[in-house]
């Protein structure tokens, strides 16, 4: 039963957890708010962030789990993919911790956590079964034989979900992220109101840069059209006011289209593996919209579905503790020389 800390540094929040026997019994997240006013993550400022919050968040999740450092089996930590100099203050700590409490130390790929964040509450999915998994950075669905065997069978060849909605968010002149702001705008709209187009990506692949491009030519042209025509070239008056007047309508249709674009190309997937057990995870997995037509999807077409409680969706540490517990039990250890990794080997790997 093994008792593991936990340290997720990868992008823009600092977390840390620990599990005992894979049970989370604490769970600290700490998010930088100064990225806001820039509209997006700054690397540099995200690094010198997470210096500053690792040793208090690393003391609340031990205090709050009761669990002394001389009881830890090992140290978990994000080793790949994310913001190098973020990555790093993870790893140095983990490195540090674990060396001088003389314990194992597990790299833990981020994608892989969060398709495990299903693994954390009960009812968990049985193997074998398909996650969808979407965030800031990646889009991808996911076959998963066992907690250490995952097949990536498709993925974005642009942009990832999260991507759009936070890029349409800023055309929509709202702070960054703007996913959450969307889905919120989105509850009060019509998502018939605008029809954005399908992308024709062949098999389970996904595409999000032509909708952006489509979405920022309709903005352009406030609302009457998609194509680029300068003729139609709304003036920076009229584009502000048609944003104002039909934000809700805009966010709604938006969503509505990337929604469809992730859910059909599950059913595809379903379809194509025979696999019925079904997950959603990551960042975008809490928009509610997405969450809505999964869950109805999944009545309709007969699947098992699942998706991680609210906390376990965005970045956290639960998850990276979770996959240590699995990587520990697989003895799936990393010496003192391994190093974080902006992008991270993950594909038709056994990871
Ligand atoms: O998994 P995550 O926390 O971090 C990454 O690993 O990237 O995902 C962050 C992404 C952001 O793009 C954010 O806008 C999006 O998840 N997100 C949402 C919602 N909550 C977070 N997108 C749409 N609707 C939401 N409710
Ligand atoms: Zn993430």
């Amino acid at each position: 039963m093994p008792i593991i800390l936990a340290i997720e540094s990868s992008c823009d929040e600092t977390a840390a957890a620990v599990s005992v026997d894979g049970r989370i019994v604490s769970n600290i997240v700490a998010t930088q708010k100064i990225h806001e006013a820039y509209g997006g993550v700054v690397p540099e400022l995200a690094g010198r962030a997470h210096m500053q919050h690792i040793v208090p968040v690393v003391d609340q999740a031990l205090q709050q789990s009761g669990i002394q450092k001389d009881q830890l089996d090992a140290i978990a930590f994000t080793q790949a993919p994310g913001l190098i100099g973020s990555l790093l203050v993870g790893a140095q700590f983990a490195k540090s911790l674990a060396l001088s409490l003389q314990i194992p130390l597990i790299g833990v790929h981020h994608m892989q956590a969060h398709v495990l964040a299903n693994l954390i509450d009960e009812p968990k999915p049985a193997f074998p079964f398909l996650c969808l998994t979407v965030s800031g950075g990646h889009t991808q669905i996911v076959l998963c034989k066992s907690p250490v065997d995952l097949e990536v069978i498709g993925e974005t060849i642009d942009d990832a979900a999260g991507e759009a909605f936070d890029k349409t968010a800023k055309m929509l002149g709202l702070p960054y992220p703007g996913g959450p702001l969307i889905d919120q705008y989105a509850r009060e709209g019509n998502p018939q109101a605008f029809r954005f187009p399908e992308p024709a990506v062949p098999g389970l692949n996904f595409s999000f840069s032509g909708l952006k491009t489509s979405i920022l030519y309709f903005l352009n042209n406030a609302g009457e059209s998609m194509l680029y025509r300068e003729k139609l070239l709304a003036s920076p008056e009229d584009r502000t006011a048609f944003i104002r007047n039909r934000l809700p309508d805009i966010c709604a249709s938006v969503q509505h289209r990337i929604v469809s674009i992730l859910v059909s190309k599950l059913s595809q997937a379903v379809l194509q593996t025979g696999v019925t057990r079904v997950c959603i995870a990551g960042g975008v997995s809490a928009n509610s919209g997405l969450r809505q037509a999964f869950l109805q999807t999944g009545q309709s077409e007969k699947w098992e579905t699942f998706i991680p409680r609210f906390e376990y969706c965005t970045d956290n540490a639960a998850m990276i503790a979770i996959t240590g517990h699995y990587k520990y039990l697989n003895r799936q250890f990393d010496d003192f020389s391994v190093s974080p990794s902006a992008r991270g080997s993950w594909g038709n790997q056994h990871a």
